[in-house]
């Protein structure tokens, strides 16, 4: 299969990050894995803006932290080695645009993956951090155990949101066999 616009979500992630992301900005990457997102969004931000980065595997951090290095974005970005649930002791502003890739780190343990009651608590905190007409991003993989369990928790607590305050946006793939991933999408409205 050959495709360039709808090859997968990451390929749709990117082209949101590329198209709302801005100079200046400050955004936050909740699963650093690889550092790909995170590389992404520090070259977006630029050397005014700033990245915050989430992983608790002392193996994604350095992934990232290698990566980051090469393009010179390392002053650019703050990378901590917690959960994401914890996200406020650590983040004192608000934020313009939030990414979470949930699962296990590609090519690493497969048997470290986010859990439903962390990525939920996580959510909570994130969206009260994100500004008014800001992006939250959430990649979900259902293909793998307690993939289908998180999927259905961030789904029903994402249902849950006053629509008045948030709107969110489902993406999957119908016609795809095996589990196609789904990008949730939320935008923070500015009446509030
Ligand atoms: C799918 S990977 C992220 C891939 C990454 N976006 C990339 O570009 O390579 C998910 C990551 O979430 C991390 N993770 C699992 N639970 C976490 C938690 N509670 N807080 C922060 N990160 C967590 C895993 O260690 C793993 O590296």
């Amino acid at each position: 299969m050959s495709y360039k616009f709808l090859n997968n979500t990451v390929l749709i992630t990117k082209s949101y990050i590329d198209s709302y992301v801005k100079s200046g900005q400050v955004v936050l990457d909740a699963t650093v894995g690889n550092g790909n997102d995170t590389a992404l969004l520090a070259e977006k931000v630029g050397s005014n803006g700033k990245v915050y980065g989430f992983d608790i595997q002392e193996h994604a951090i350095q992934k990232t932290k290698d990566l980051l290095n090469r393009f010179n974005f390392l002053e650019r970005v703050e990378l901590i080695k917690d959960s994401h649930e914890n996200i406020q002791k650590y983040i004192p502003c608000k934020l313009d645009f939030i990414i979470y890739n949930l699962g296990y780190l590609p090519g690493g343990n497969k048997s470290i993956i986010t859990k439903a009651s962390s990525t939920i608590k996580s959510i909570h905190e994130s969206l009260e951090l994100l500004n008014n007409n800001g992006l939250l991003l959430i990649n979900s993989y259902i293909g793998h155990e307690n993939g289908l369990k998180e999927k259905n928790a961030v789904e029903n607590m994402l249902k849950s949101l006053n629509q008045k305050k948030f709107n969110v946006l489902k993406n999957t793939f119908i016609n795809q066999k095996n589990h196609p991933p789904i990008l949730y999408i939320v935008e923070k409205s500015s009446d509030l």
